[in-house]
């Protein structure tokens, strides 16, 4: 069953009724001002930070689930009667629903009783403030007297304080309503606009305005007075008297609430603008007059005047349209797949810049409070835009660098506005700083800018500390190397990209952090994993470092030729085939006793993906079969309609040496649920034995795109990937939960762009290596590569008996299309498929 359609021409996804089985929604904001929005309007803004400048309230896990919002009542002032255009909150019927979900952006379009509303919600860009555009057209024979109002309750700022903190917090709020009818020259944009000011009387410089184009019948700004005693945002008072109480917030909740009274002809429509923004002011500027508590406006006052004008706001929608038209102009397909295209071309890609710009802070399953941006996140986020935002990538892999602990390990965490490493979580994931290897070595090979191998980038964010960026990746390795267990392993630490396997935790004590907890020696417990993820890292390395071997002159560092990371790939390889390998499959790790995990030796937990993936791609056992034994034990064990699960059988009771991954029912997160994020490495791990048809089933069986068709079994978003679809063992198999917020987003685009449809960069150039479904006739991709466009055409071609790569009508050996010439604008690629 589908609760809407793909409307692909317009990059959107179209909800046609307000009742979807979760709330599904969208993000607004590219930069430092964000919001996440639902099709019925709900959700919050922020300032960079979710937990630390909340703009807006937001009631997690309530019911109904989604409440506090850019809420809309409108009011028949003849009838009384009241609705709102995005249904939520007043839950009133409406005679026709519709919300566009586009790229940064949502509209929301509705009728009641011959009143359309349409109202577009967006960020424009380079802006730290939101625009409600609303229209309401008459399509009555009559006129309509309409009371409109707007409605947001502000966060106290910090939303964790915010949530708990109420014998200070209902003391503190205030606000600042400039009068409504002050003198028109000057002040006139101010009229009504509030500005919400909790603190910055005190140590904050910063304050949020709502603020309104057209002029006022009254405002409110304390909640109580708005929502009448004992009332909920379904039904407030005020609105349903069609009369604000002008009320002025002392402590206790500030809201924002604008009351307009509008009349419209038949056939008459009205726009309406309003701004939610963010502002802060310099220490010394911050009050005007300078010796008062009031808001110093000088700042601000030239933003609200430019925004609240119709044709601004316009140009503004357009200059966003083209901004994600142009990102997502840097690969395009047409292969003879829908799902697939619409995915790589618009969606797959959207998310990819979502997980970038949010890591895993704020969906509706991240609450914004307790995360910030994970190490091991943002890196692999970043594999999936590194082609559309090289610069901010860069960017991004400097301040990650930048909280690398010393010892070459990371801190788990850092926080997006200080971006300091997260004392709370601390370190000791022993994965982690791979990732920094993997995620450097895609940006050079994307832009081939090897610059950053150089950037000195500081251990810990201490000053004093700075080493060139390659001496961290250089530690990364050395990390490991230090670290290796008694069957020369890589010890697994607090846990690796499984966060769940807390092989050093035992613990008994409800609420205790797995995570954080560690009570055994740690000298023990070995990842398999990990070891999978060093051997590619150290492949990583043994490029990279024969890259500063000649460019770089001066090494302030003691330097490890490619030989060295080539040798400790080969090491770690020989401890996988001695202790890694159990038979038919890898295993996954070794205990605090030092029995195997992921083993024919198990009752449970026999075997687990990660490691059938990575050391796959690794290139183990591609050779000799034992990759595909592998893998057909992925297959037989693991795969379901649904997708792949993470282990099999799950673990049925909780047990104290395994940690949280046993403390989830069977089938669900870590123990035993499609963990989507870990699928891709299956695929990729078909392309690398050649098996084009698996890789592509099991790439549709987790497409988002595909699911819709089952929106009722799979319940979240169909335009997104989500971490999880509860597994075979669970009650409630099929189902997604926690959408958005994934590595599922950047690795299926890796997967599918990079292994299925073969599109690669490489240090030295494109590479076209296609290992796509035999039932493919070929596919077109346009890819802008390091400034040059290429147009690549891939074709079964009968008359052909091995792969044939034409460029620009030249034949070429191998699959990388060397670097064209300076100045190339385009390169034209064809790729000749023998046939099956
Ligand atoms: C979550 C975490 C990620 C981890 C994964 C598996 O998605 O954000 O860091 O690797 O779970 O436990
Ligand atoms: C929980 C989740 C896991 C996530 C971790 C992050 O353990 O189950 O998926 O990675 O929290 O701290």
């Amino acid at each position: 069953m589908r609760f809407g359609y793909f409307d692909d021409k317009s990059r959107e996804y179209v909800i046609t009724r307000p009742d979807t089985p979760l709330p599904w929604i969208n993000y607004l904001g590219t930069d430092s001002f964000f919001g996440l929005i639902s099709n019925t309007a709900g959700g919050y803004s922020f300032y960079k930070d979710a937990r630390l400048r909340r703009l807006t309230r937001y009631r997690y896990n309530n019911a109904p689930l989604d409440m506090g919002g850019r809420y809309i009542y409108l009011r028949d002032a003849d009838s009384g009667e009241i609705w709102s255009p995005s249904w939520m909150p007043t839950r009133v019927d409406l005679d026709s629903y519709e919300c566009r979900h586009g790229m940064g952006y949502t509209v929301i379009t509705s009728k009641k009783k011959g009143v359309e509303a349409h109202i577009r919600y967006f960020v424009p860009l380079n802006l730290e403030c939101e625009v409600w555009d609303v229209t309401l057209a008459n399509e009555r024979e009559d006129e309509v007297n309409l009371d409109l109002f707007s409605a947001v309750e502000f966060a106290l700022w910090d939303a964790w304080d915010d949530s708990t903190n109420f014998q200070r917090n209902f003391n503190t709020g205030e606000v600042e309503v400039p009068d409504l009818h002050i003198d028109p020259d000057g002040g006139d944009v101010l009229r009504g606009t509030i500005f919400h000011k909790t603190e910055y009387r005190e140590r904050r410089n910063h304050f949020a305005y709502f603020a309104c184009s057209e002029p006022l019948n009254g405002f409110d700004t304390q909640r109580d007075a708005f929502l009448g005693p004992n009332r909920g945002w379904d039904r407030p008072l005020v609105v349903e008297s069609g009369q604000s109480k002008n009320s002025i917030a002392h402590g206790w909740q500030p809201i924002g609430s604008h009351h307009l009274k509008l009349h419209l002809k038949p056939g008459e429509a009205k726009r309406v603008i309003f701004l939610l923004g963010y502002h802060e002011n310099s220490t010394n500027e911050k009050f005007d007059p300078a010796d008062s508590n009031t808001i110093n406006k000088a700042g601000v006052l030239p933003v609200i005047r430019e925004f609240l004008s119709l044709d601004r706001v316009d140009k503004a929608f357009e200059e966003l349209r083209e901004y994600w038209k142009e990102l997502l102009s840097k690969f395009t397909v047409v292969t003879p797949d829908e799902d697939t295209n619409r995915m790589v071309n618009i969606w797959n890609a959207y998310q990819c810049m979502i997980t970038f710009n949010m890591s895993r802070s704020a969906s509706y399953f991240e609450s914004g409070i307790g995360r910030g941006m994970g190490f091991r996140d943002s890196a692999q986020d970043l594999l999936g835009f590194v082609h559309i935002v090289p610069e901010r990538a860069r960017e991004r892999l400097l301040d990650l660098a930048a909280t690398q602990l010393i010892n070459g390990g990371a801190f788990h965490q850092y926080s997006p506005l200080t971006k300091r490493g997260n004392n709370d979580v601390g370190s000791g994931f022993n994965d982690d700083p791979h990732w920094l290897v993997l995620a450097t070595a895609a940006y050079v090979k994307e832009t081939g800018d090897l610059s950053i191998l150089d950037e000195m980038v500081p251990y810990e964010n201490q000053r004093g500390t700075e080493m060139p960026l390659f001496e961290h990746l250089q530690r990364a390795i050395q990390y490991t190397l230090e670290r290796l267990g008694p069957h020369q392993l890589p010890l697994i630490g607090r846990a690796d990209w499984n966060d769940c396997l807390n092989l050093n935790c035992f613990s008994d004590t409800p609420g205790q952090s797995f995570q954080t907890t560690t009570n055994q020696d740690g000298n023990t417990a070995e990842s398999v994993m990990i070891a999978g993820l060093f051997i590619l890292s150290c492949q990583e390395m043994v490029q990279l470092a024969s890259i500063v071997a000649s460019h770089t002159v001066t090494k302030a560092y003691d330097f490890h030729a490619p030989e060295f990371y080539l040798e400790k790939a080969q090491q770690m390889e020989q401890a996988v085939w001695q202790a890694g390998w159990d038979g038919e499959w890898f295993r996954r790790a070794y205990d605090a006793f030092g029995e195997p995990l992921g083993s024919r030796l198990n009752d449970e937990g026999q075997i687990f993906i990660e490691p059938q993936g990575l050391c796959v791609m690794a290139g183990l056992g591609v050779e000799d079969g034992k990759a595909r034994q592998a893998l057909d034990a992925v297959r037989d064990r693991l795969a379901t309609p649904h997708g792949v699960v993470l282990l099999n059988p799950a673990y049925s009771r909780y047990q104290l040496r395994l940690g949280e991954i046993s403390s989830y029912p069977p089938g669900y997160k870590e123990n035993a649920s499609i963990f989507c994020h870990s699928n891709p490495w299956i695929m990729i791990a078909e392309t690398v034995i050649g098996r084009g048809d698996r890789a592509f089933d099991y790439y549709k069986r987790i497409n988002p795109s595909v699911r819709e068709a089952i929106s009722e079994v799979h319940r979240c978003e169909p335009y997104v990937y989500a971490q999880t679809i509860a597994g075979k063992d669970a009650p409630t198999h099929g189902e997604a939960k926690n959408s958005w917020l994934t590595g599922t987003a950047s690795w299926n685009y890796v997967a599918i762009t990079q292994y299925i449809l073969g599109i690669k960069p490489t240090y030295n150039g494109l590479s076209i290596h296609p290992v796509i479904p035999s039932d493919w006739q070929g596919f077109e991709a346009k890819r802008i590569f390091r400034g040059v466009v290429y147009n690549i055409k891939v074709e079964r071609c009968s008359s052909s008996s091995s792969t044939r790569l034409i460029v620009d009508g030249q034949l070429i050996e191998g699959y990388v299309i060397p670097i064209p010439p300076e100045g190339t604008l385009e390169v034209n690629v064809v790729m000749e498929l023998a046939e099956n």
